[in-house]
């Protein structure tokens, strides 16, 4: 008979390789994997750990004994997501996910053709749609890359620790949760903090992109470098493509957009906060601008 200690022994062997997903594209070995550790990195969700800033690779850091981390089989270099000749929504589920959302005519009824959608298999291993948070006729909307392990729990963006920061940054320039609306380019989950396939963000990005355009904010900012290529359309990476106003059409309409550093990345390299308060000034005077219009 199995004794109930020997399968908390097993458990706690589990965890401490790092294996804390049962469910994942590929067979993993993590005690290969766990061979290369990481530095730790806080639950900041996806990004949380390595890769290029605001790239998703090498995101697995978000839970468990994070010194025994490593990069999920899954992480890619980000260009290969972004590859030019695929245009994203042109899956089948995307087709289908356009159509769906193009019906809505309201967020509510966005959210519910969303909960709804079957086309995307991060749903199948996510605890919750995260749909979004904050205030929907506010003048700016932050769109992040995918939900974290806390976002999953609670289904909402940005409730973690990146979330935190997130927060303290906002509030450096008159901001909060009432004055911003924010939502994710996925609103499931990837096992692990993985990096989000091309395949999962065509699925999805069409009820991002249909959410947009019923918020119709002022001002965008993307936070992260999936969200900034997913959205601009770009192959480079976010250390680019930051600093400066962008512009993301919303139904025949130029909206600026800012693309940002991912707080998670933030809370790994300090240093670049430097630059994440200039983005944040720019945000600032840029609302400014739009209130005078
Ligand atoms: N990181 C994101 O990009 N989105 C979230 O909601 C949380 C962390």
């Amino acid at each position: 008979m199995i004794d109930v200690c020997d399968i908390l022994d097993a458990l706690r062997w589990h965890a401490d390789v790092g294996c804390d997903e049962a469910i994942g594209d590929e067979p993993t070995d993590w005690a290969t994997l766990t061979a290369r550790p990481m530095a730790r990195a806080p639950s900041a969700g996806p990004s949380a750990a390595g890769g290029a800033p605001g790239s998703a690779s090498g995101s697995n850091a978000a839970r468990g004994p994070a010194s025994t981390r490593a990069p999920t089989p899954a992480a890619r270099p980000p260009a290969a997501l972004f590859a030019p000749d695929q245009p994203l929504g042109a899956s089948e589920a995307g087709i289908q996910a356009r159509a769906r959302a193009g019906e809505a005519q309201t967020l509510e009824a966005l959210e519910a053709a969303l909960r709804s959608f079957d086309g995307c298999p991060l749903k199948a291993t996510a605890m919750n749609t995260v749909f979004a948070d904050g205030n929907p006729q506010a003048q700016v909307m932050l769109i992040g890359e995918a939900p974290g392990e806390d976002e999953d729990r609670q289904g909402k963006p940005f409730v973690g620790v990146s979330g935190k920061l997130l927060d303290r940054m906002l509030a450096q320039i008159g901001l909060d949760r009432g004055k911003v609306y924010i939502s994710n380019i996925l609103p499931w989950r990837p096992p692990g903090n993985r990096s989000p396939t091309q395949a999962e963000i065509a699925a999805c990005l069409p009820f991002l992109e249909r959410h947009v355009e019923l918020v119709r904010p002022k001002l965008l900012v993307a936070l992260g470098g999936v969200s900034a290529k997913t959205l601009l359309n770009r192959a480079e990476g976010i250390t680019r493509l930051r600093g400066q106003w962008r512009s993301y059409e919303v139904a025949g309409t130029p909206v600026p957009l800012m693309p940002m550093l991912h707080p998670a990345y933030l809370l790994r390299n300090p240093i670049a906060k430097r630059e994440a308060w200039r983005d944040m000034l720019a945000l600032q005077q840029k609302i400014i601008e739009e209130s005078a219009k």
